[in-house]
């Protein structure tokens, strides 16, 4: 299948500060990503250096094998923002038909697409004077009407009223089985497992884990952590919680009855470490043992 988003290497500083220390990401078409982790952990840096918002420093980033810079490519992909200011004067309809045009569509494709997200009794309305969630799916509309090869969202359900919710998921499972690649994050734990083919966790500009939600879930079971390190056998056993150590070809094996001690004491010394997997509990309990901290918590309005 190909790849409709392909970051490897992906370094990215703000002055000083460190947001994206090596990531690589890879979406096929079809498949749907969610990029989880706790605030400042990179993941609209991520988001952003995909839709070509934010200029690459270090690494590959390629959208349909091409660069997101590129006004060309710009226009396979569909973007939701985390923060969409609206014009006042604007209608939803005159939004969604400008967006088309802009993508290269006829501005007839909006009829379709305000039907597809359930909105289309709000086509006469000025969208600045809508309800948050009401914007939010005008963004989703504006996003889907350009017929998207790569869909990037970022905190896309922050102020849906459940009902919303379900619908705005559907939205994108319906693209998805289409072929649409799509990438969001989300703080919402339980949504993203639902929704997602694989979930991404960042955690300092890092990938910690990558895994489908039920390989996450099925995190903290056996109490076993697995990794590749360049820590030798006799610093992991000195580690706080650690039972006992194995090797397995370049994998090293940590039996413990307390990951969350285990990685609280590991991750933060070892930048080495990569593809590490837990075996064990919920996915919430794991995304904490992973990252040291709770992922579910809004991000603070600016
Ligand atoms: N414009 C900016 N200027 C300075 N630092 C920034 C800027 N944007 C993000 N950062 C920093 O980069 C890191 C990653 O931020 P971000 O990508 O927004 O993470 P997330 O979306 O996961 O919360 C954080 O430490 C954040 O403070
Ligand atoms: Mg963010």
């Amino acid at each position: 299948m190909t790849d409709v988003l392909a970051i490897r290497g992906a370094h990215h500083r703000y002055g000083a500060q460190t947001a994206l220390d090596g990531v690589d990401l890879t979406v096929a078409a079809g498949e749907c990503v969610a990029l989880l982790g706790p605030n400042g952990a990179g993941k609209t840096t991520l988001v952003g250096l995909a839709t070509g918002l934010l200029a690459r420093q270090a690494g590959e980033v390629a959208v349909c094998g091409t660069d997101p810079r590129r006004a060309a490519t710009r226009r396979r992909l569909g973007v939701v923002q985390q923060e969409m200011g609206f014009p006042r004067t604007e209608t939803v309809g005159e939004l969604v038909r400008g967006a088309a045009v802009r993508a290269g569509r006829p501005a007839a494709a909006a009829g379709p697409v305000l039907a597809e997200v359930g909105i289309s009794e709000l086509r006469p309305r000025r969208a600045g004077k809508l309800s948050g969630g009401q914007q939010q799916r005008v963004a989703l509309a504006m996003a889907l009407v350009g017929d998207p090869a790569l869909l990037l969202l970022d905190e896309p359900t922050v102020g849906l009223d459940v009902a919303a919710r379900r619908a705005f998921w559907r939205n994108l499972a319906q693209r998805r089985d289409a072929g649409v690649g799509i990438v969001l994050t989300t703080h919402i734990v339980e949504e993203a497992a639902a929704v997602a083919d694989r979930v991404v966790v960042l955690h300092r500009g890092r990938v910690v884990a990558s895994d489908t939600p039920a390989g996450l879930t099925a995190l903290l079971t056996d109490r076993t952590i697995t990794a590749r390190t360049a820590l030798d056998d006799a610093t992991l056993r000195a580690l706080p919680g650690v039972a006992s150590v194995r090797r397995d070809g370049d994998r090293v094996r940590l039996g413990t009855t307390e990951p969350e001690q285990v990685l609280r004491a590991w991750l933060p010394t070892d930048h080495t470490v990569a593809d590490l997997r837990v075996e064990g509990a919920g996915l919430e309990q794991a995304l904490v043992a992973l990252t040291g901290e709770p992922t579910v918590h809004e991000e603070v309005p600016a």
